[in-house]
């Protein structure tokens, strides 16, 4: 039977580190994978999840099987850090499961969503995350984009975004990314969402929020912003959010899928649904994660410390926006980049051609992904002068 199989190309994204990893160039930078790393190019674990980890160490007492909902406390952590207090919380309209990771919350969102109507179309921004369209087509969905980002001005389409998304029909989904579009780095401004929001209301379809970056764009709740208003307009959404990148749990495969329904009654009928789907993909999900981020977010003096260090990742991905600018610049750049400080979170569309991302990569030891994504926080103090003269190069 394997004997029909075809070997695959490597995963875009994740067949870069490989050969990042390969490079004996002293001078080579990795741009490619989305991980925060520090101005040493180290990618450690945040100073609360240690705690955590002494602390679960020292008090946890068995290892028997946690359910397919996950743990509550860490699924009702999770509902508050995503919706804050808002009222689809009080009146009891959200169901939260944990998930292996961000990846698997939007699996999970995807099976629940054929388990609806199967075949459903959802609708994903031009450009997304290179594994949305393989996640939702292995789940039997119809994937078709809508316009998101113009290449040509360095901005978002969003025209183009809200005429396409005023044909979508009522029982189609329409994934959006809550903040730090992944790969542009490009957001909906507040009044941007007010509209989309505003479309999803008139339309009926069904909202799948992408929140996997929730804190590196401007803040927890800033960066919710537009999935809370998303809430006020609509009955029925989804929103698969991930620890990874603002817990650094990224080996632990930590998320959530929260699923918001109309109404309580519904709320359960949607919930055991889930349940099922959890169970038919992995039964129940790793334990680990969730149990350090439950315990981070359930003690205020955690907690703190973990906002602590989120801004401090912020802040530096944010000051490596600006010192890339400055540094292009000083390298005799006359090309205007200075889009790159208006895009937010962990990815910069830098806006080369794929020739000059491979010139970067073959010539410079240089690592992004194809589109010219790259991932902002592997620059740092000693390699920015390299990356900035490279790039003035191959331009
Ligand atoms: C990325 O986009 O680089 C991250 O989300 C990692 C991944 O799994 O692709």
């Amino acid at each position: 039977m394997f004997g029909s199989l075809k070997a695959l190309p490597a995963d875009p994204i994740l067949g870069l580190s490989a050969k990042y990893r390969e490079d004996a160039n002293p001078q080579k930078i990795d741009l490619g994978v989305g991980v925060y790393k520090d101005e040493a190019g180290h990618t450690a674990i945040l100073d609360c999840v240690k705690q955590a980890e002494k602390y679960r160490h020292d008090n946890e007492d068995t290892k028997v099987y946690i359910g397919p909902t996950g743990s509550p406390l860490f699924n009702e952590e999770m509902a508050k850090l995503i919706f804050g207090n808002h009222n689809v919380l009080t009146a009891n309209r959200a169901r939260t499961v944990s998930t292996p990771g961000g990846t698997g919350a939007l699996r999970v969102a995807a099976e629940f969503i054929k388990s609806c109507k199967s075949g459903t179309t959802i609708w994903v921004s031009n450009p997304t995350w290179a594994n949305h369209t393989g996640l939702f087509s292995a789940s039997g969905l119809t994937v078709k984009t809508y316009p998101y980002y113009d290449y040509e001005n360095k901005q978002l389409d969003f025209d183009g975004m809200l005429a396409a998304l005023k044909e979508v029909k009522s029982d189609d989904a329409v994934l959006l990314h809550a903040c730090c579009h992944n790969p542009s780095g490009m957001d909906l401004s507040q009044e941007q969402w007010q509209q989309v929001a505003e479309v999803a209301k008139t339309n009926g379809f069904l909202p799948v929020i992408d929140m996997a970056y929730q804190g590196f764009g401007d803040g927890l709740d800033e960066d919710a912003y537009g999935l809370r208003l998303m809430a006020d307009s609509v009955e029925e959404m989804i929103v698969c959010s991930s620890c990874s990148k603002n817990f650094g749990l990224y080996r632990e495969r930590i998320g959530a899928t929260t699923i918001i329904a109309s109404s309580t009654t519904a709320a359960d009928i949607a919930s055991s649904v889930l349940l099922s789907v959890v169970r038919c993909i992995y039964s129940m999900p790793p334990a680990h994660g969730a149990a350090l981020v439950e315990t981070i977010l359930s003690s205020d003096e955690l907690r703190h410390q973990w906002y602590g260090e989120l801004k401090d990742m912020r802040d530096r991905i944010n000051g490596n926006r600006q010192l890339l600018v400055e540094k292009l610049i000083e390298s005799g750049v006359t090309r205007d980049f200075s889009h790159i400080v208006r895009q937010k979170g962990m990815f910069s569309f830098l806006g080369i051609t794929p020739e000059q991302v491979q010139q970067l990569q073959d010539e410079y030891s240089i690592y992004m992904v194809g589109s010219s994504r790259m991932s902002i926080a592997g620059i740092a103090q000693s390699n920015v002068d390299y990356l900035a003269q490279s790039i003035a190069k191959v331009l």
